[in-house]
């Protein structure tokens, strides 16, 4: 059995007053027993998430992390191993907007994506599909090559200790979801990638689905075989809606 993940990525949203608002009221919810809950805050937010959920299971995670593990002349750039020192147990590689909006490409990720691990944190490798690639049929083949880059570079292994989110681009931030059927098929498409090479491997890995997900539409989504919980971003700037969310992943 997969335990289920809700995780919560605040983008680049917050201040110091807004974010310890939002964590004082995460800290008072109840979190249903089999469900991992993680927060992404901006990394200037990390240390103040971390205070205020002191002895709290939520875990806490960057949004992004540099393609070295350890310290050096980078300026602009926060390591993994600054990030895995402060606290952090997981990371974002290939958020969609890191891919388009900031450029980066299946080169550097593979890089963030090891860097992370050999510190021991777990990254959460996001894929997906443009809306013009899902309109020409090239959803499966574009996902398809976004993983198939990690598992040709770094070995199916990488994903012992790794989580993997199928964000449609189309659905992030647009108030537009996949149904839960569309989700679902690929989810299955990237287990069975996976499969092929480790079904062990395949089996054990949590697929989280990402896009527009709200109170209103998780419990749907969260009941398809191959979703193993969600990556959240608006709706979990809100601890009520969030609370709601990550219920509907502990059903
Ligand atoms: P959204 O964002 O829930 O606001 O659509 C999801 C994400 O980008 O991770």
């Amino acid at each position: 059995m997969r335990r289920p993940m809700v995780a919560g990525n605040w983008k680049m949203h917050g201040t110091c007053a807004s974010v310890a608002e939002l964590v004082q009221g995460l800290a008072k919810m109840a979190i249903p027993e089999g469900v991992d809950v993680a927060v992404f805050p901006t990394s200037l937010h990390i240390g103040l998430v971390l205070d205020h959920l002191k002895g709290r299971s939520i875990l806490v995670g960057a949004q992004n992390c540099a393609h070295e593990a350890g310290q050096g002349a980078l300026t602009g750039e926060v390591s993994p191993t600054q990030l895995q020192d402060a606290g952090c147990k997981l990371v974002l590689v290939g958020h969609s907007e890191r891919r388009q909006i900031m450029g980066e490409g299946n080169e550097v990720l593979n890089r963030k994506f090891a860097a992370a691990q050999v510190v021991g944190l777990t990254p959460i490798l996001c894929v997906g599909e443009t809306l013009e690639q899902r309109e020409a049929g090239k959803t499966l083949e574009v996902v398809g090559q976004q993983l198939d880059s990690i598992i040709e570079e770094l070995g199916i292994d990488a994903f012992v200790n790794a989580v993997i989110a199928y964000e449609p681009v189309w659905a992030i931030g647009t108030g537009l979801t996949a149904s839960p059927e569309q989700a679902q098929e690929v989810h299955a498409a990237i287990r069975a990638q996976l499969a092929k090479k480790n079904s062990e491997v395949a089996q054990g890995v949590r697929l989280l689905y990402g896009g527009s997900v709200k109170a209103a539409n998780a419990v749907e989504l969260f009941s398809m075989p191959d979703i193993d919980g969600g990556l959240i971003g608006g709706a979990s700037l809100n601890a009520d809606e969030f609370g709601a969310i990550i219920r509907a992943a502990g059903n």
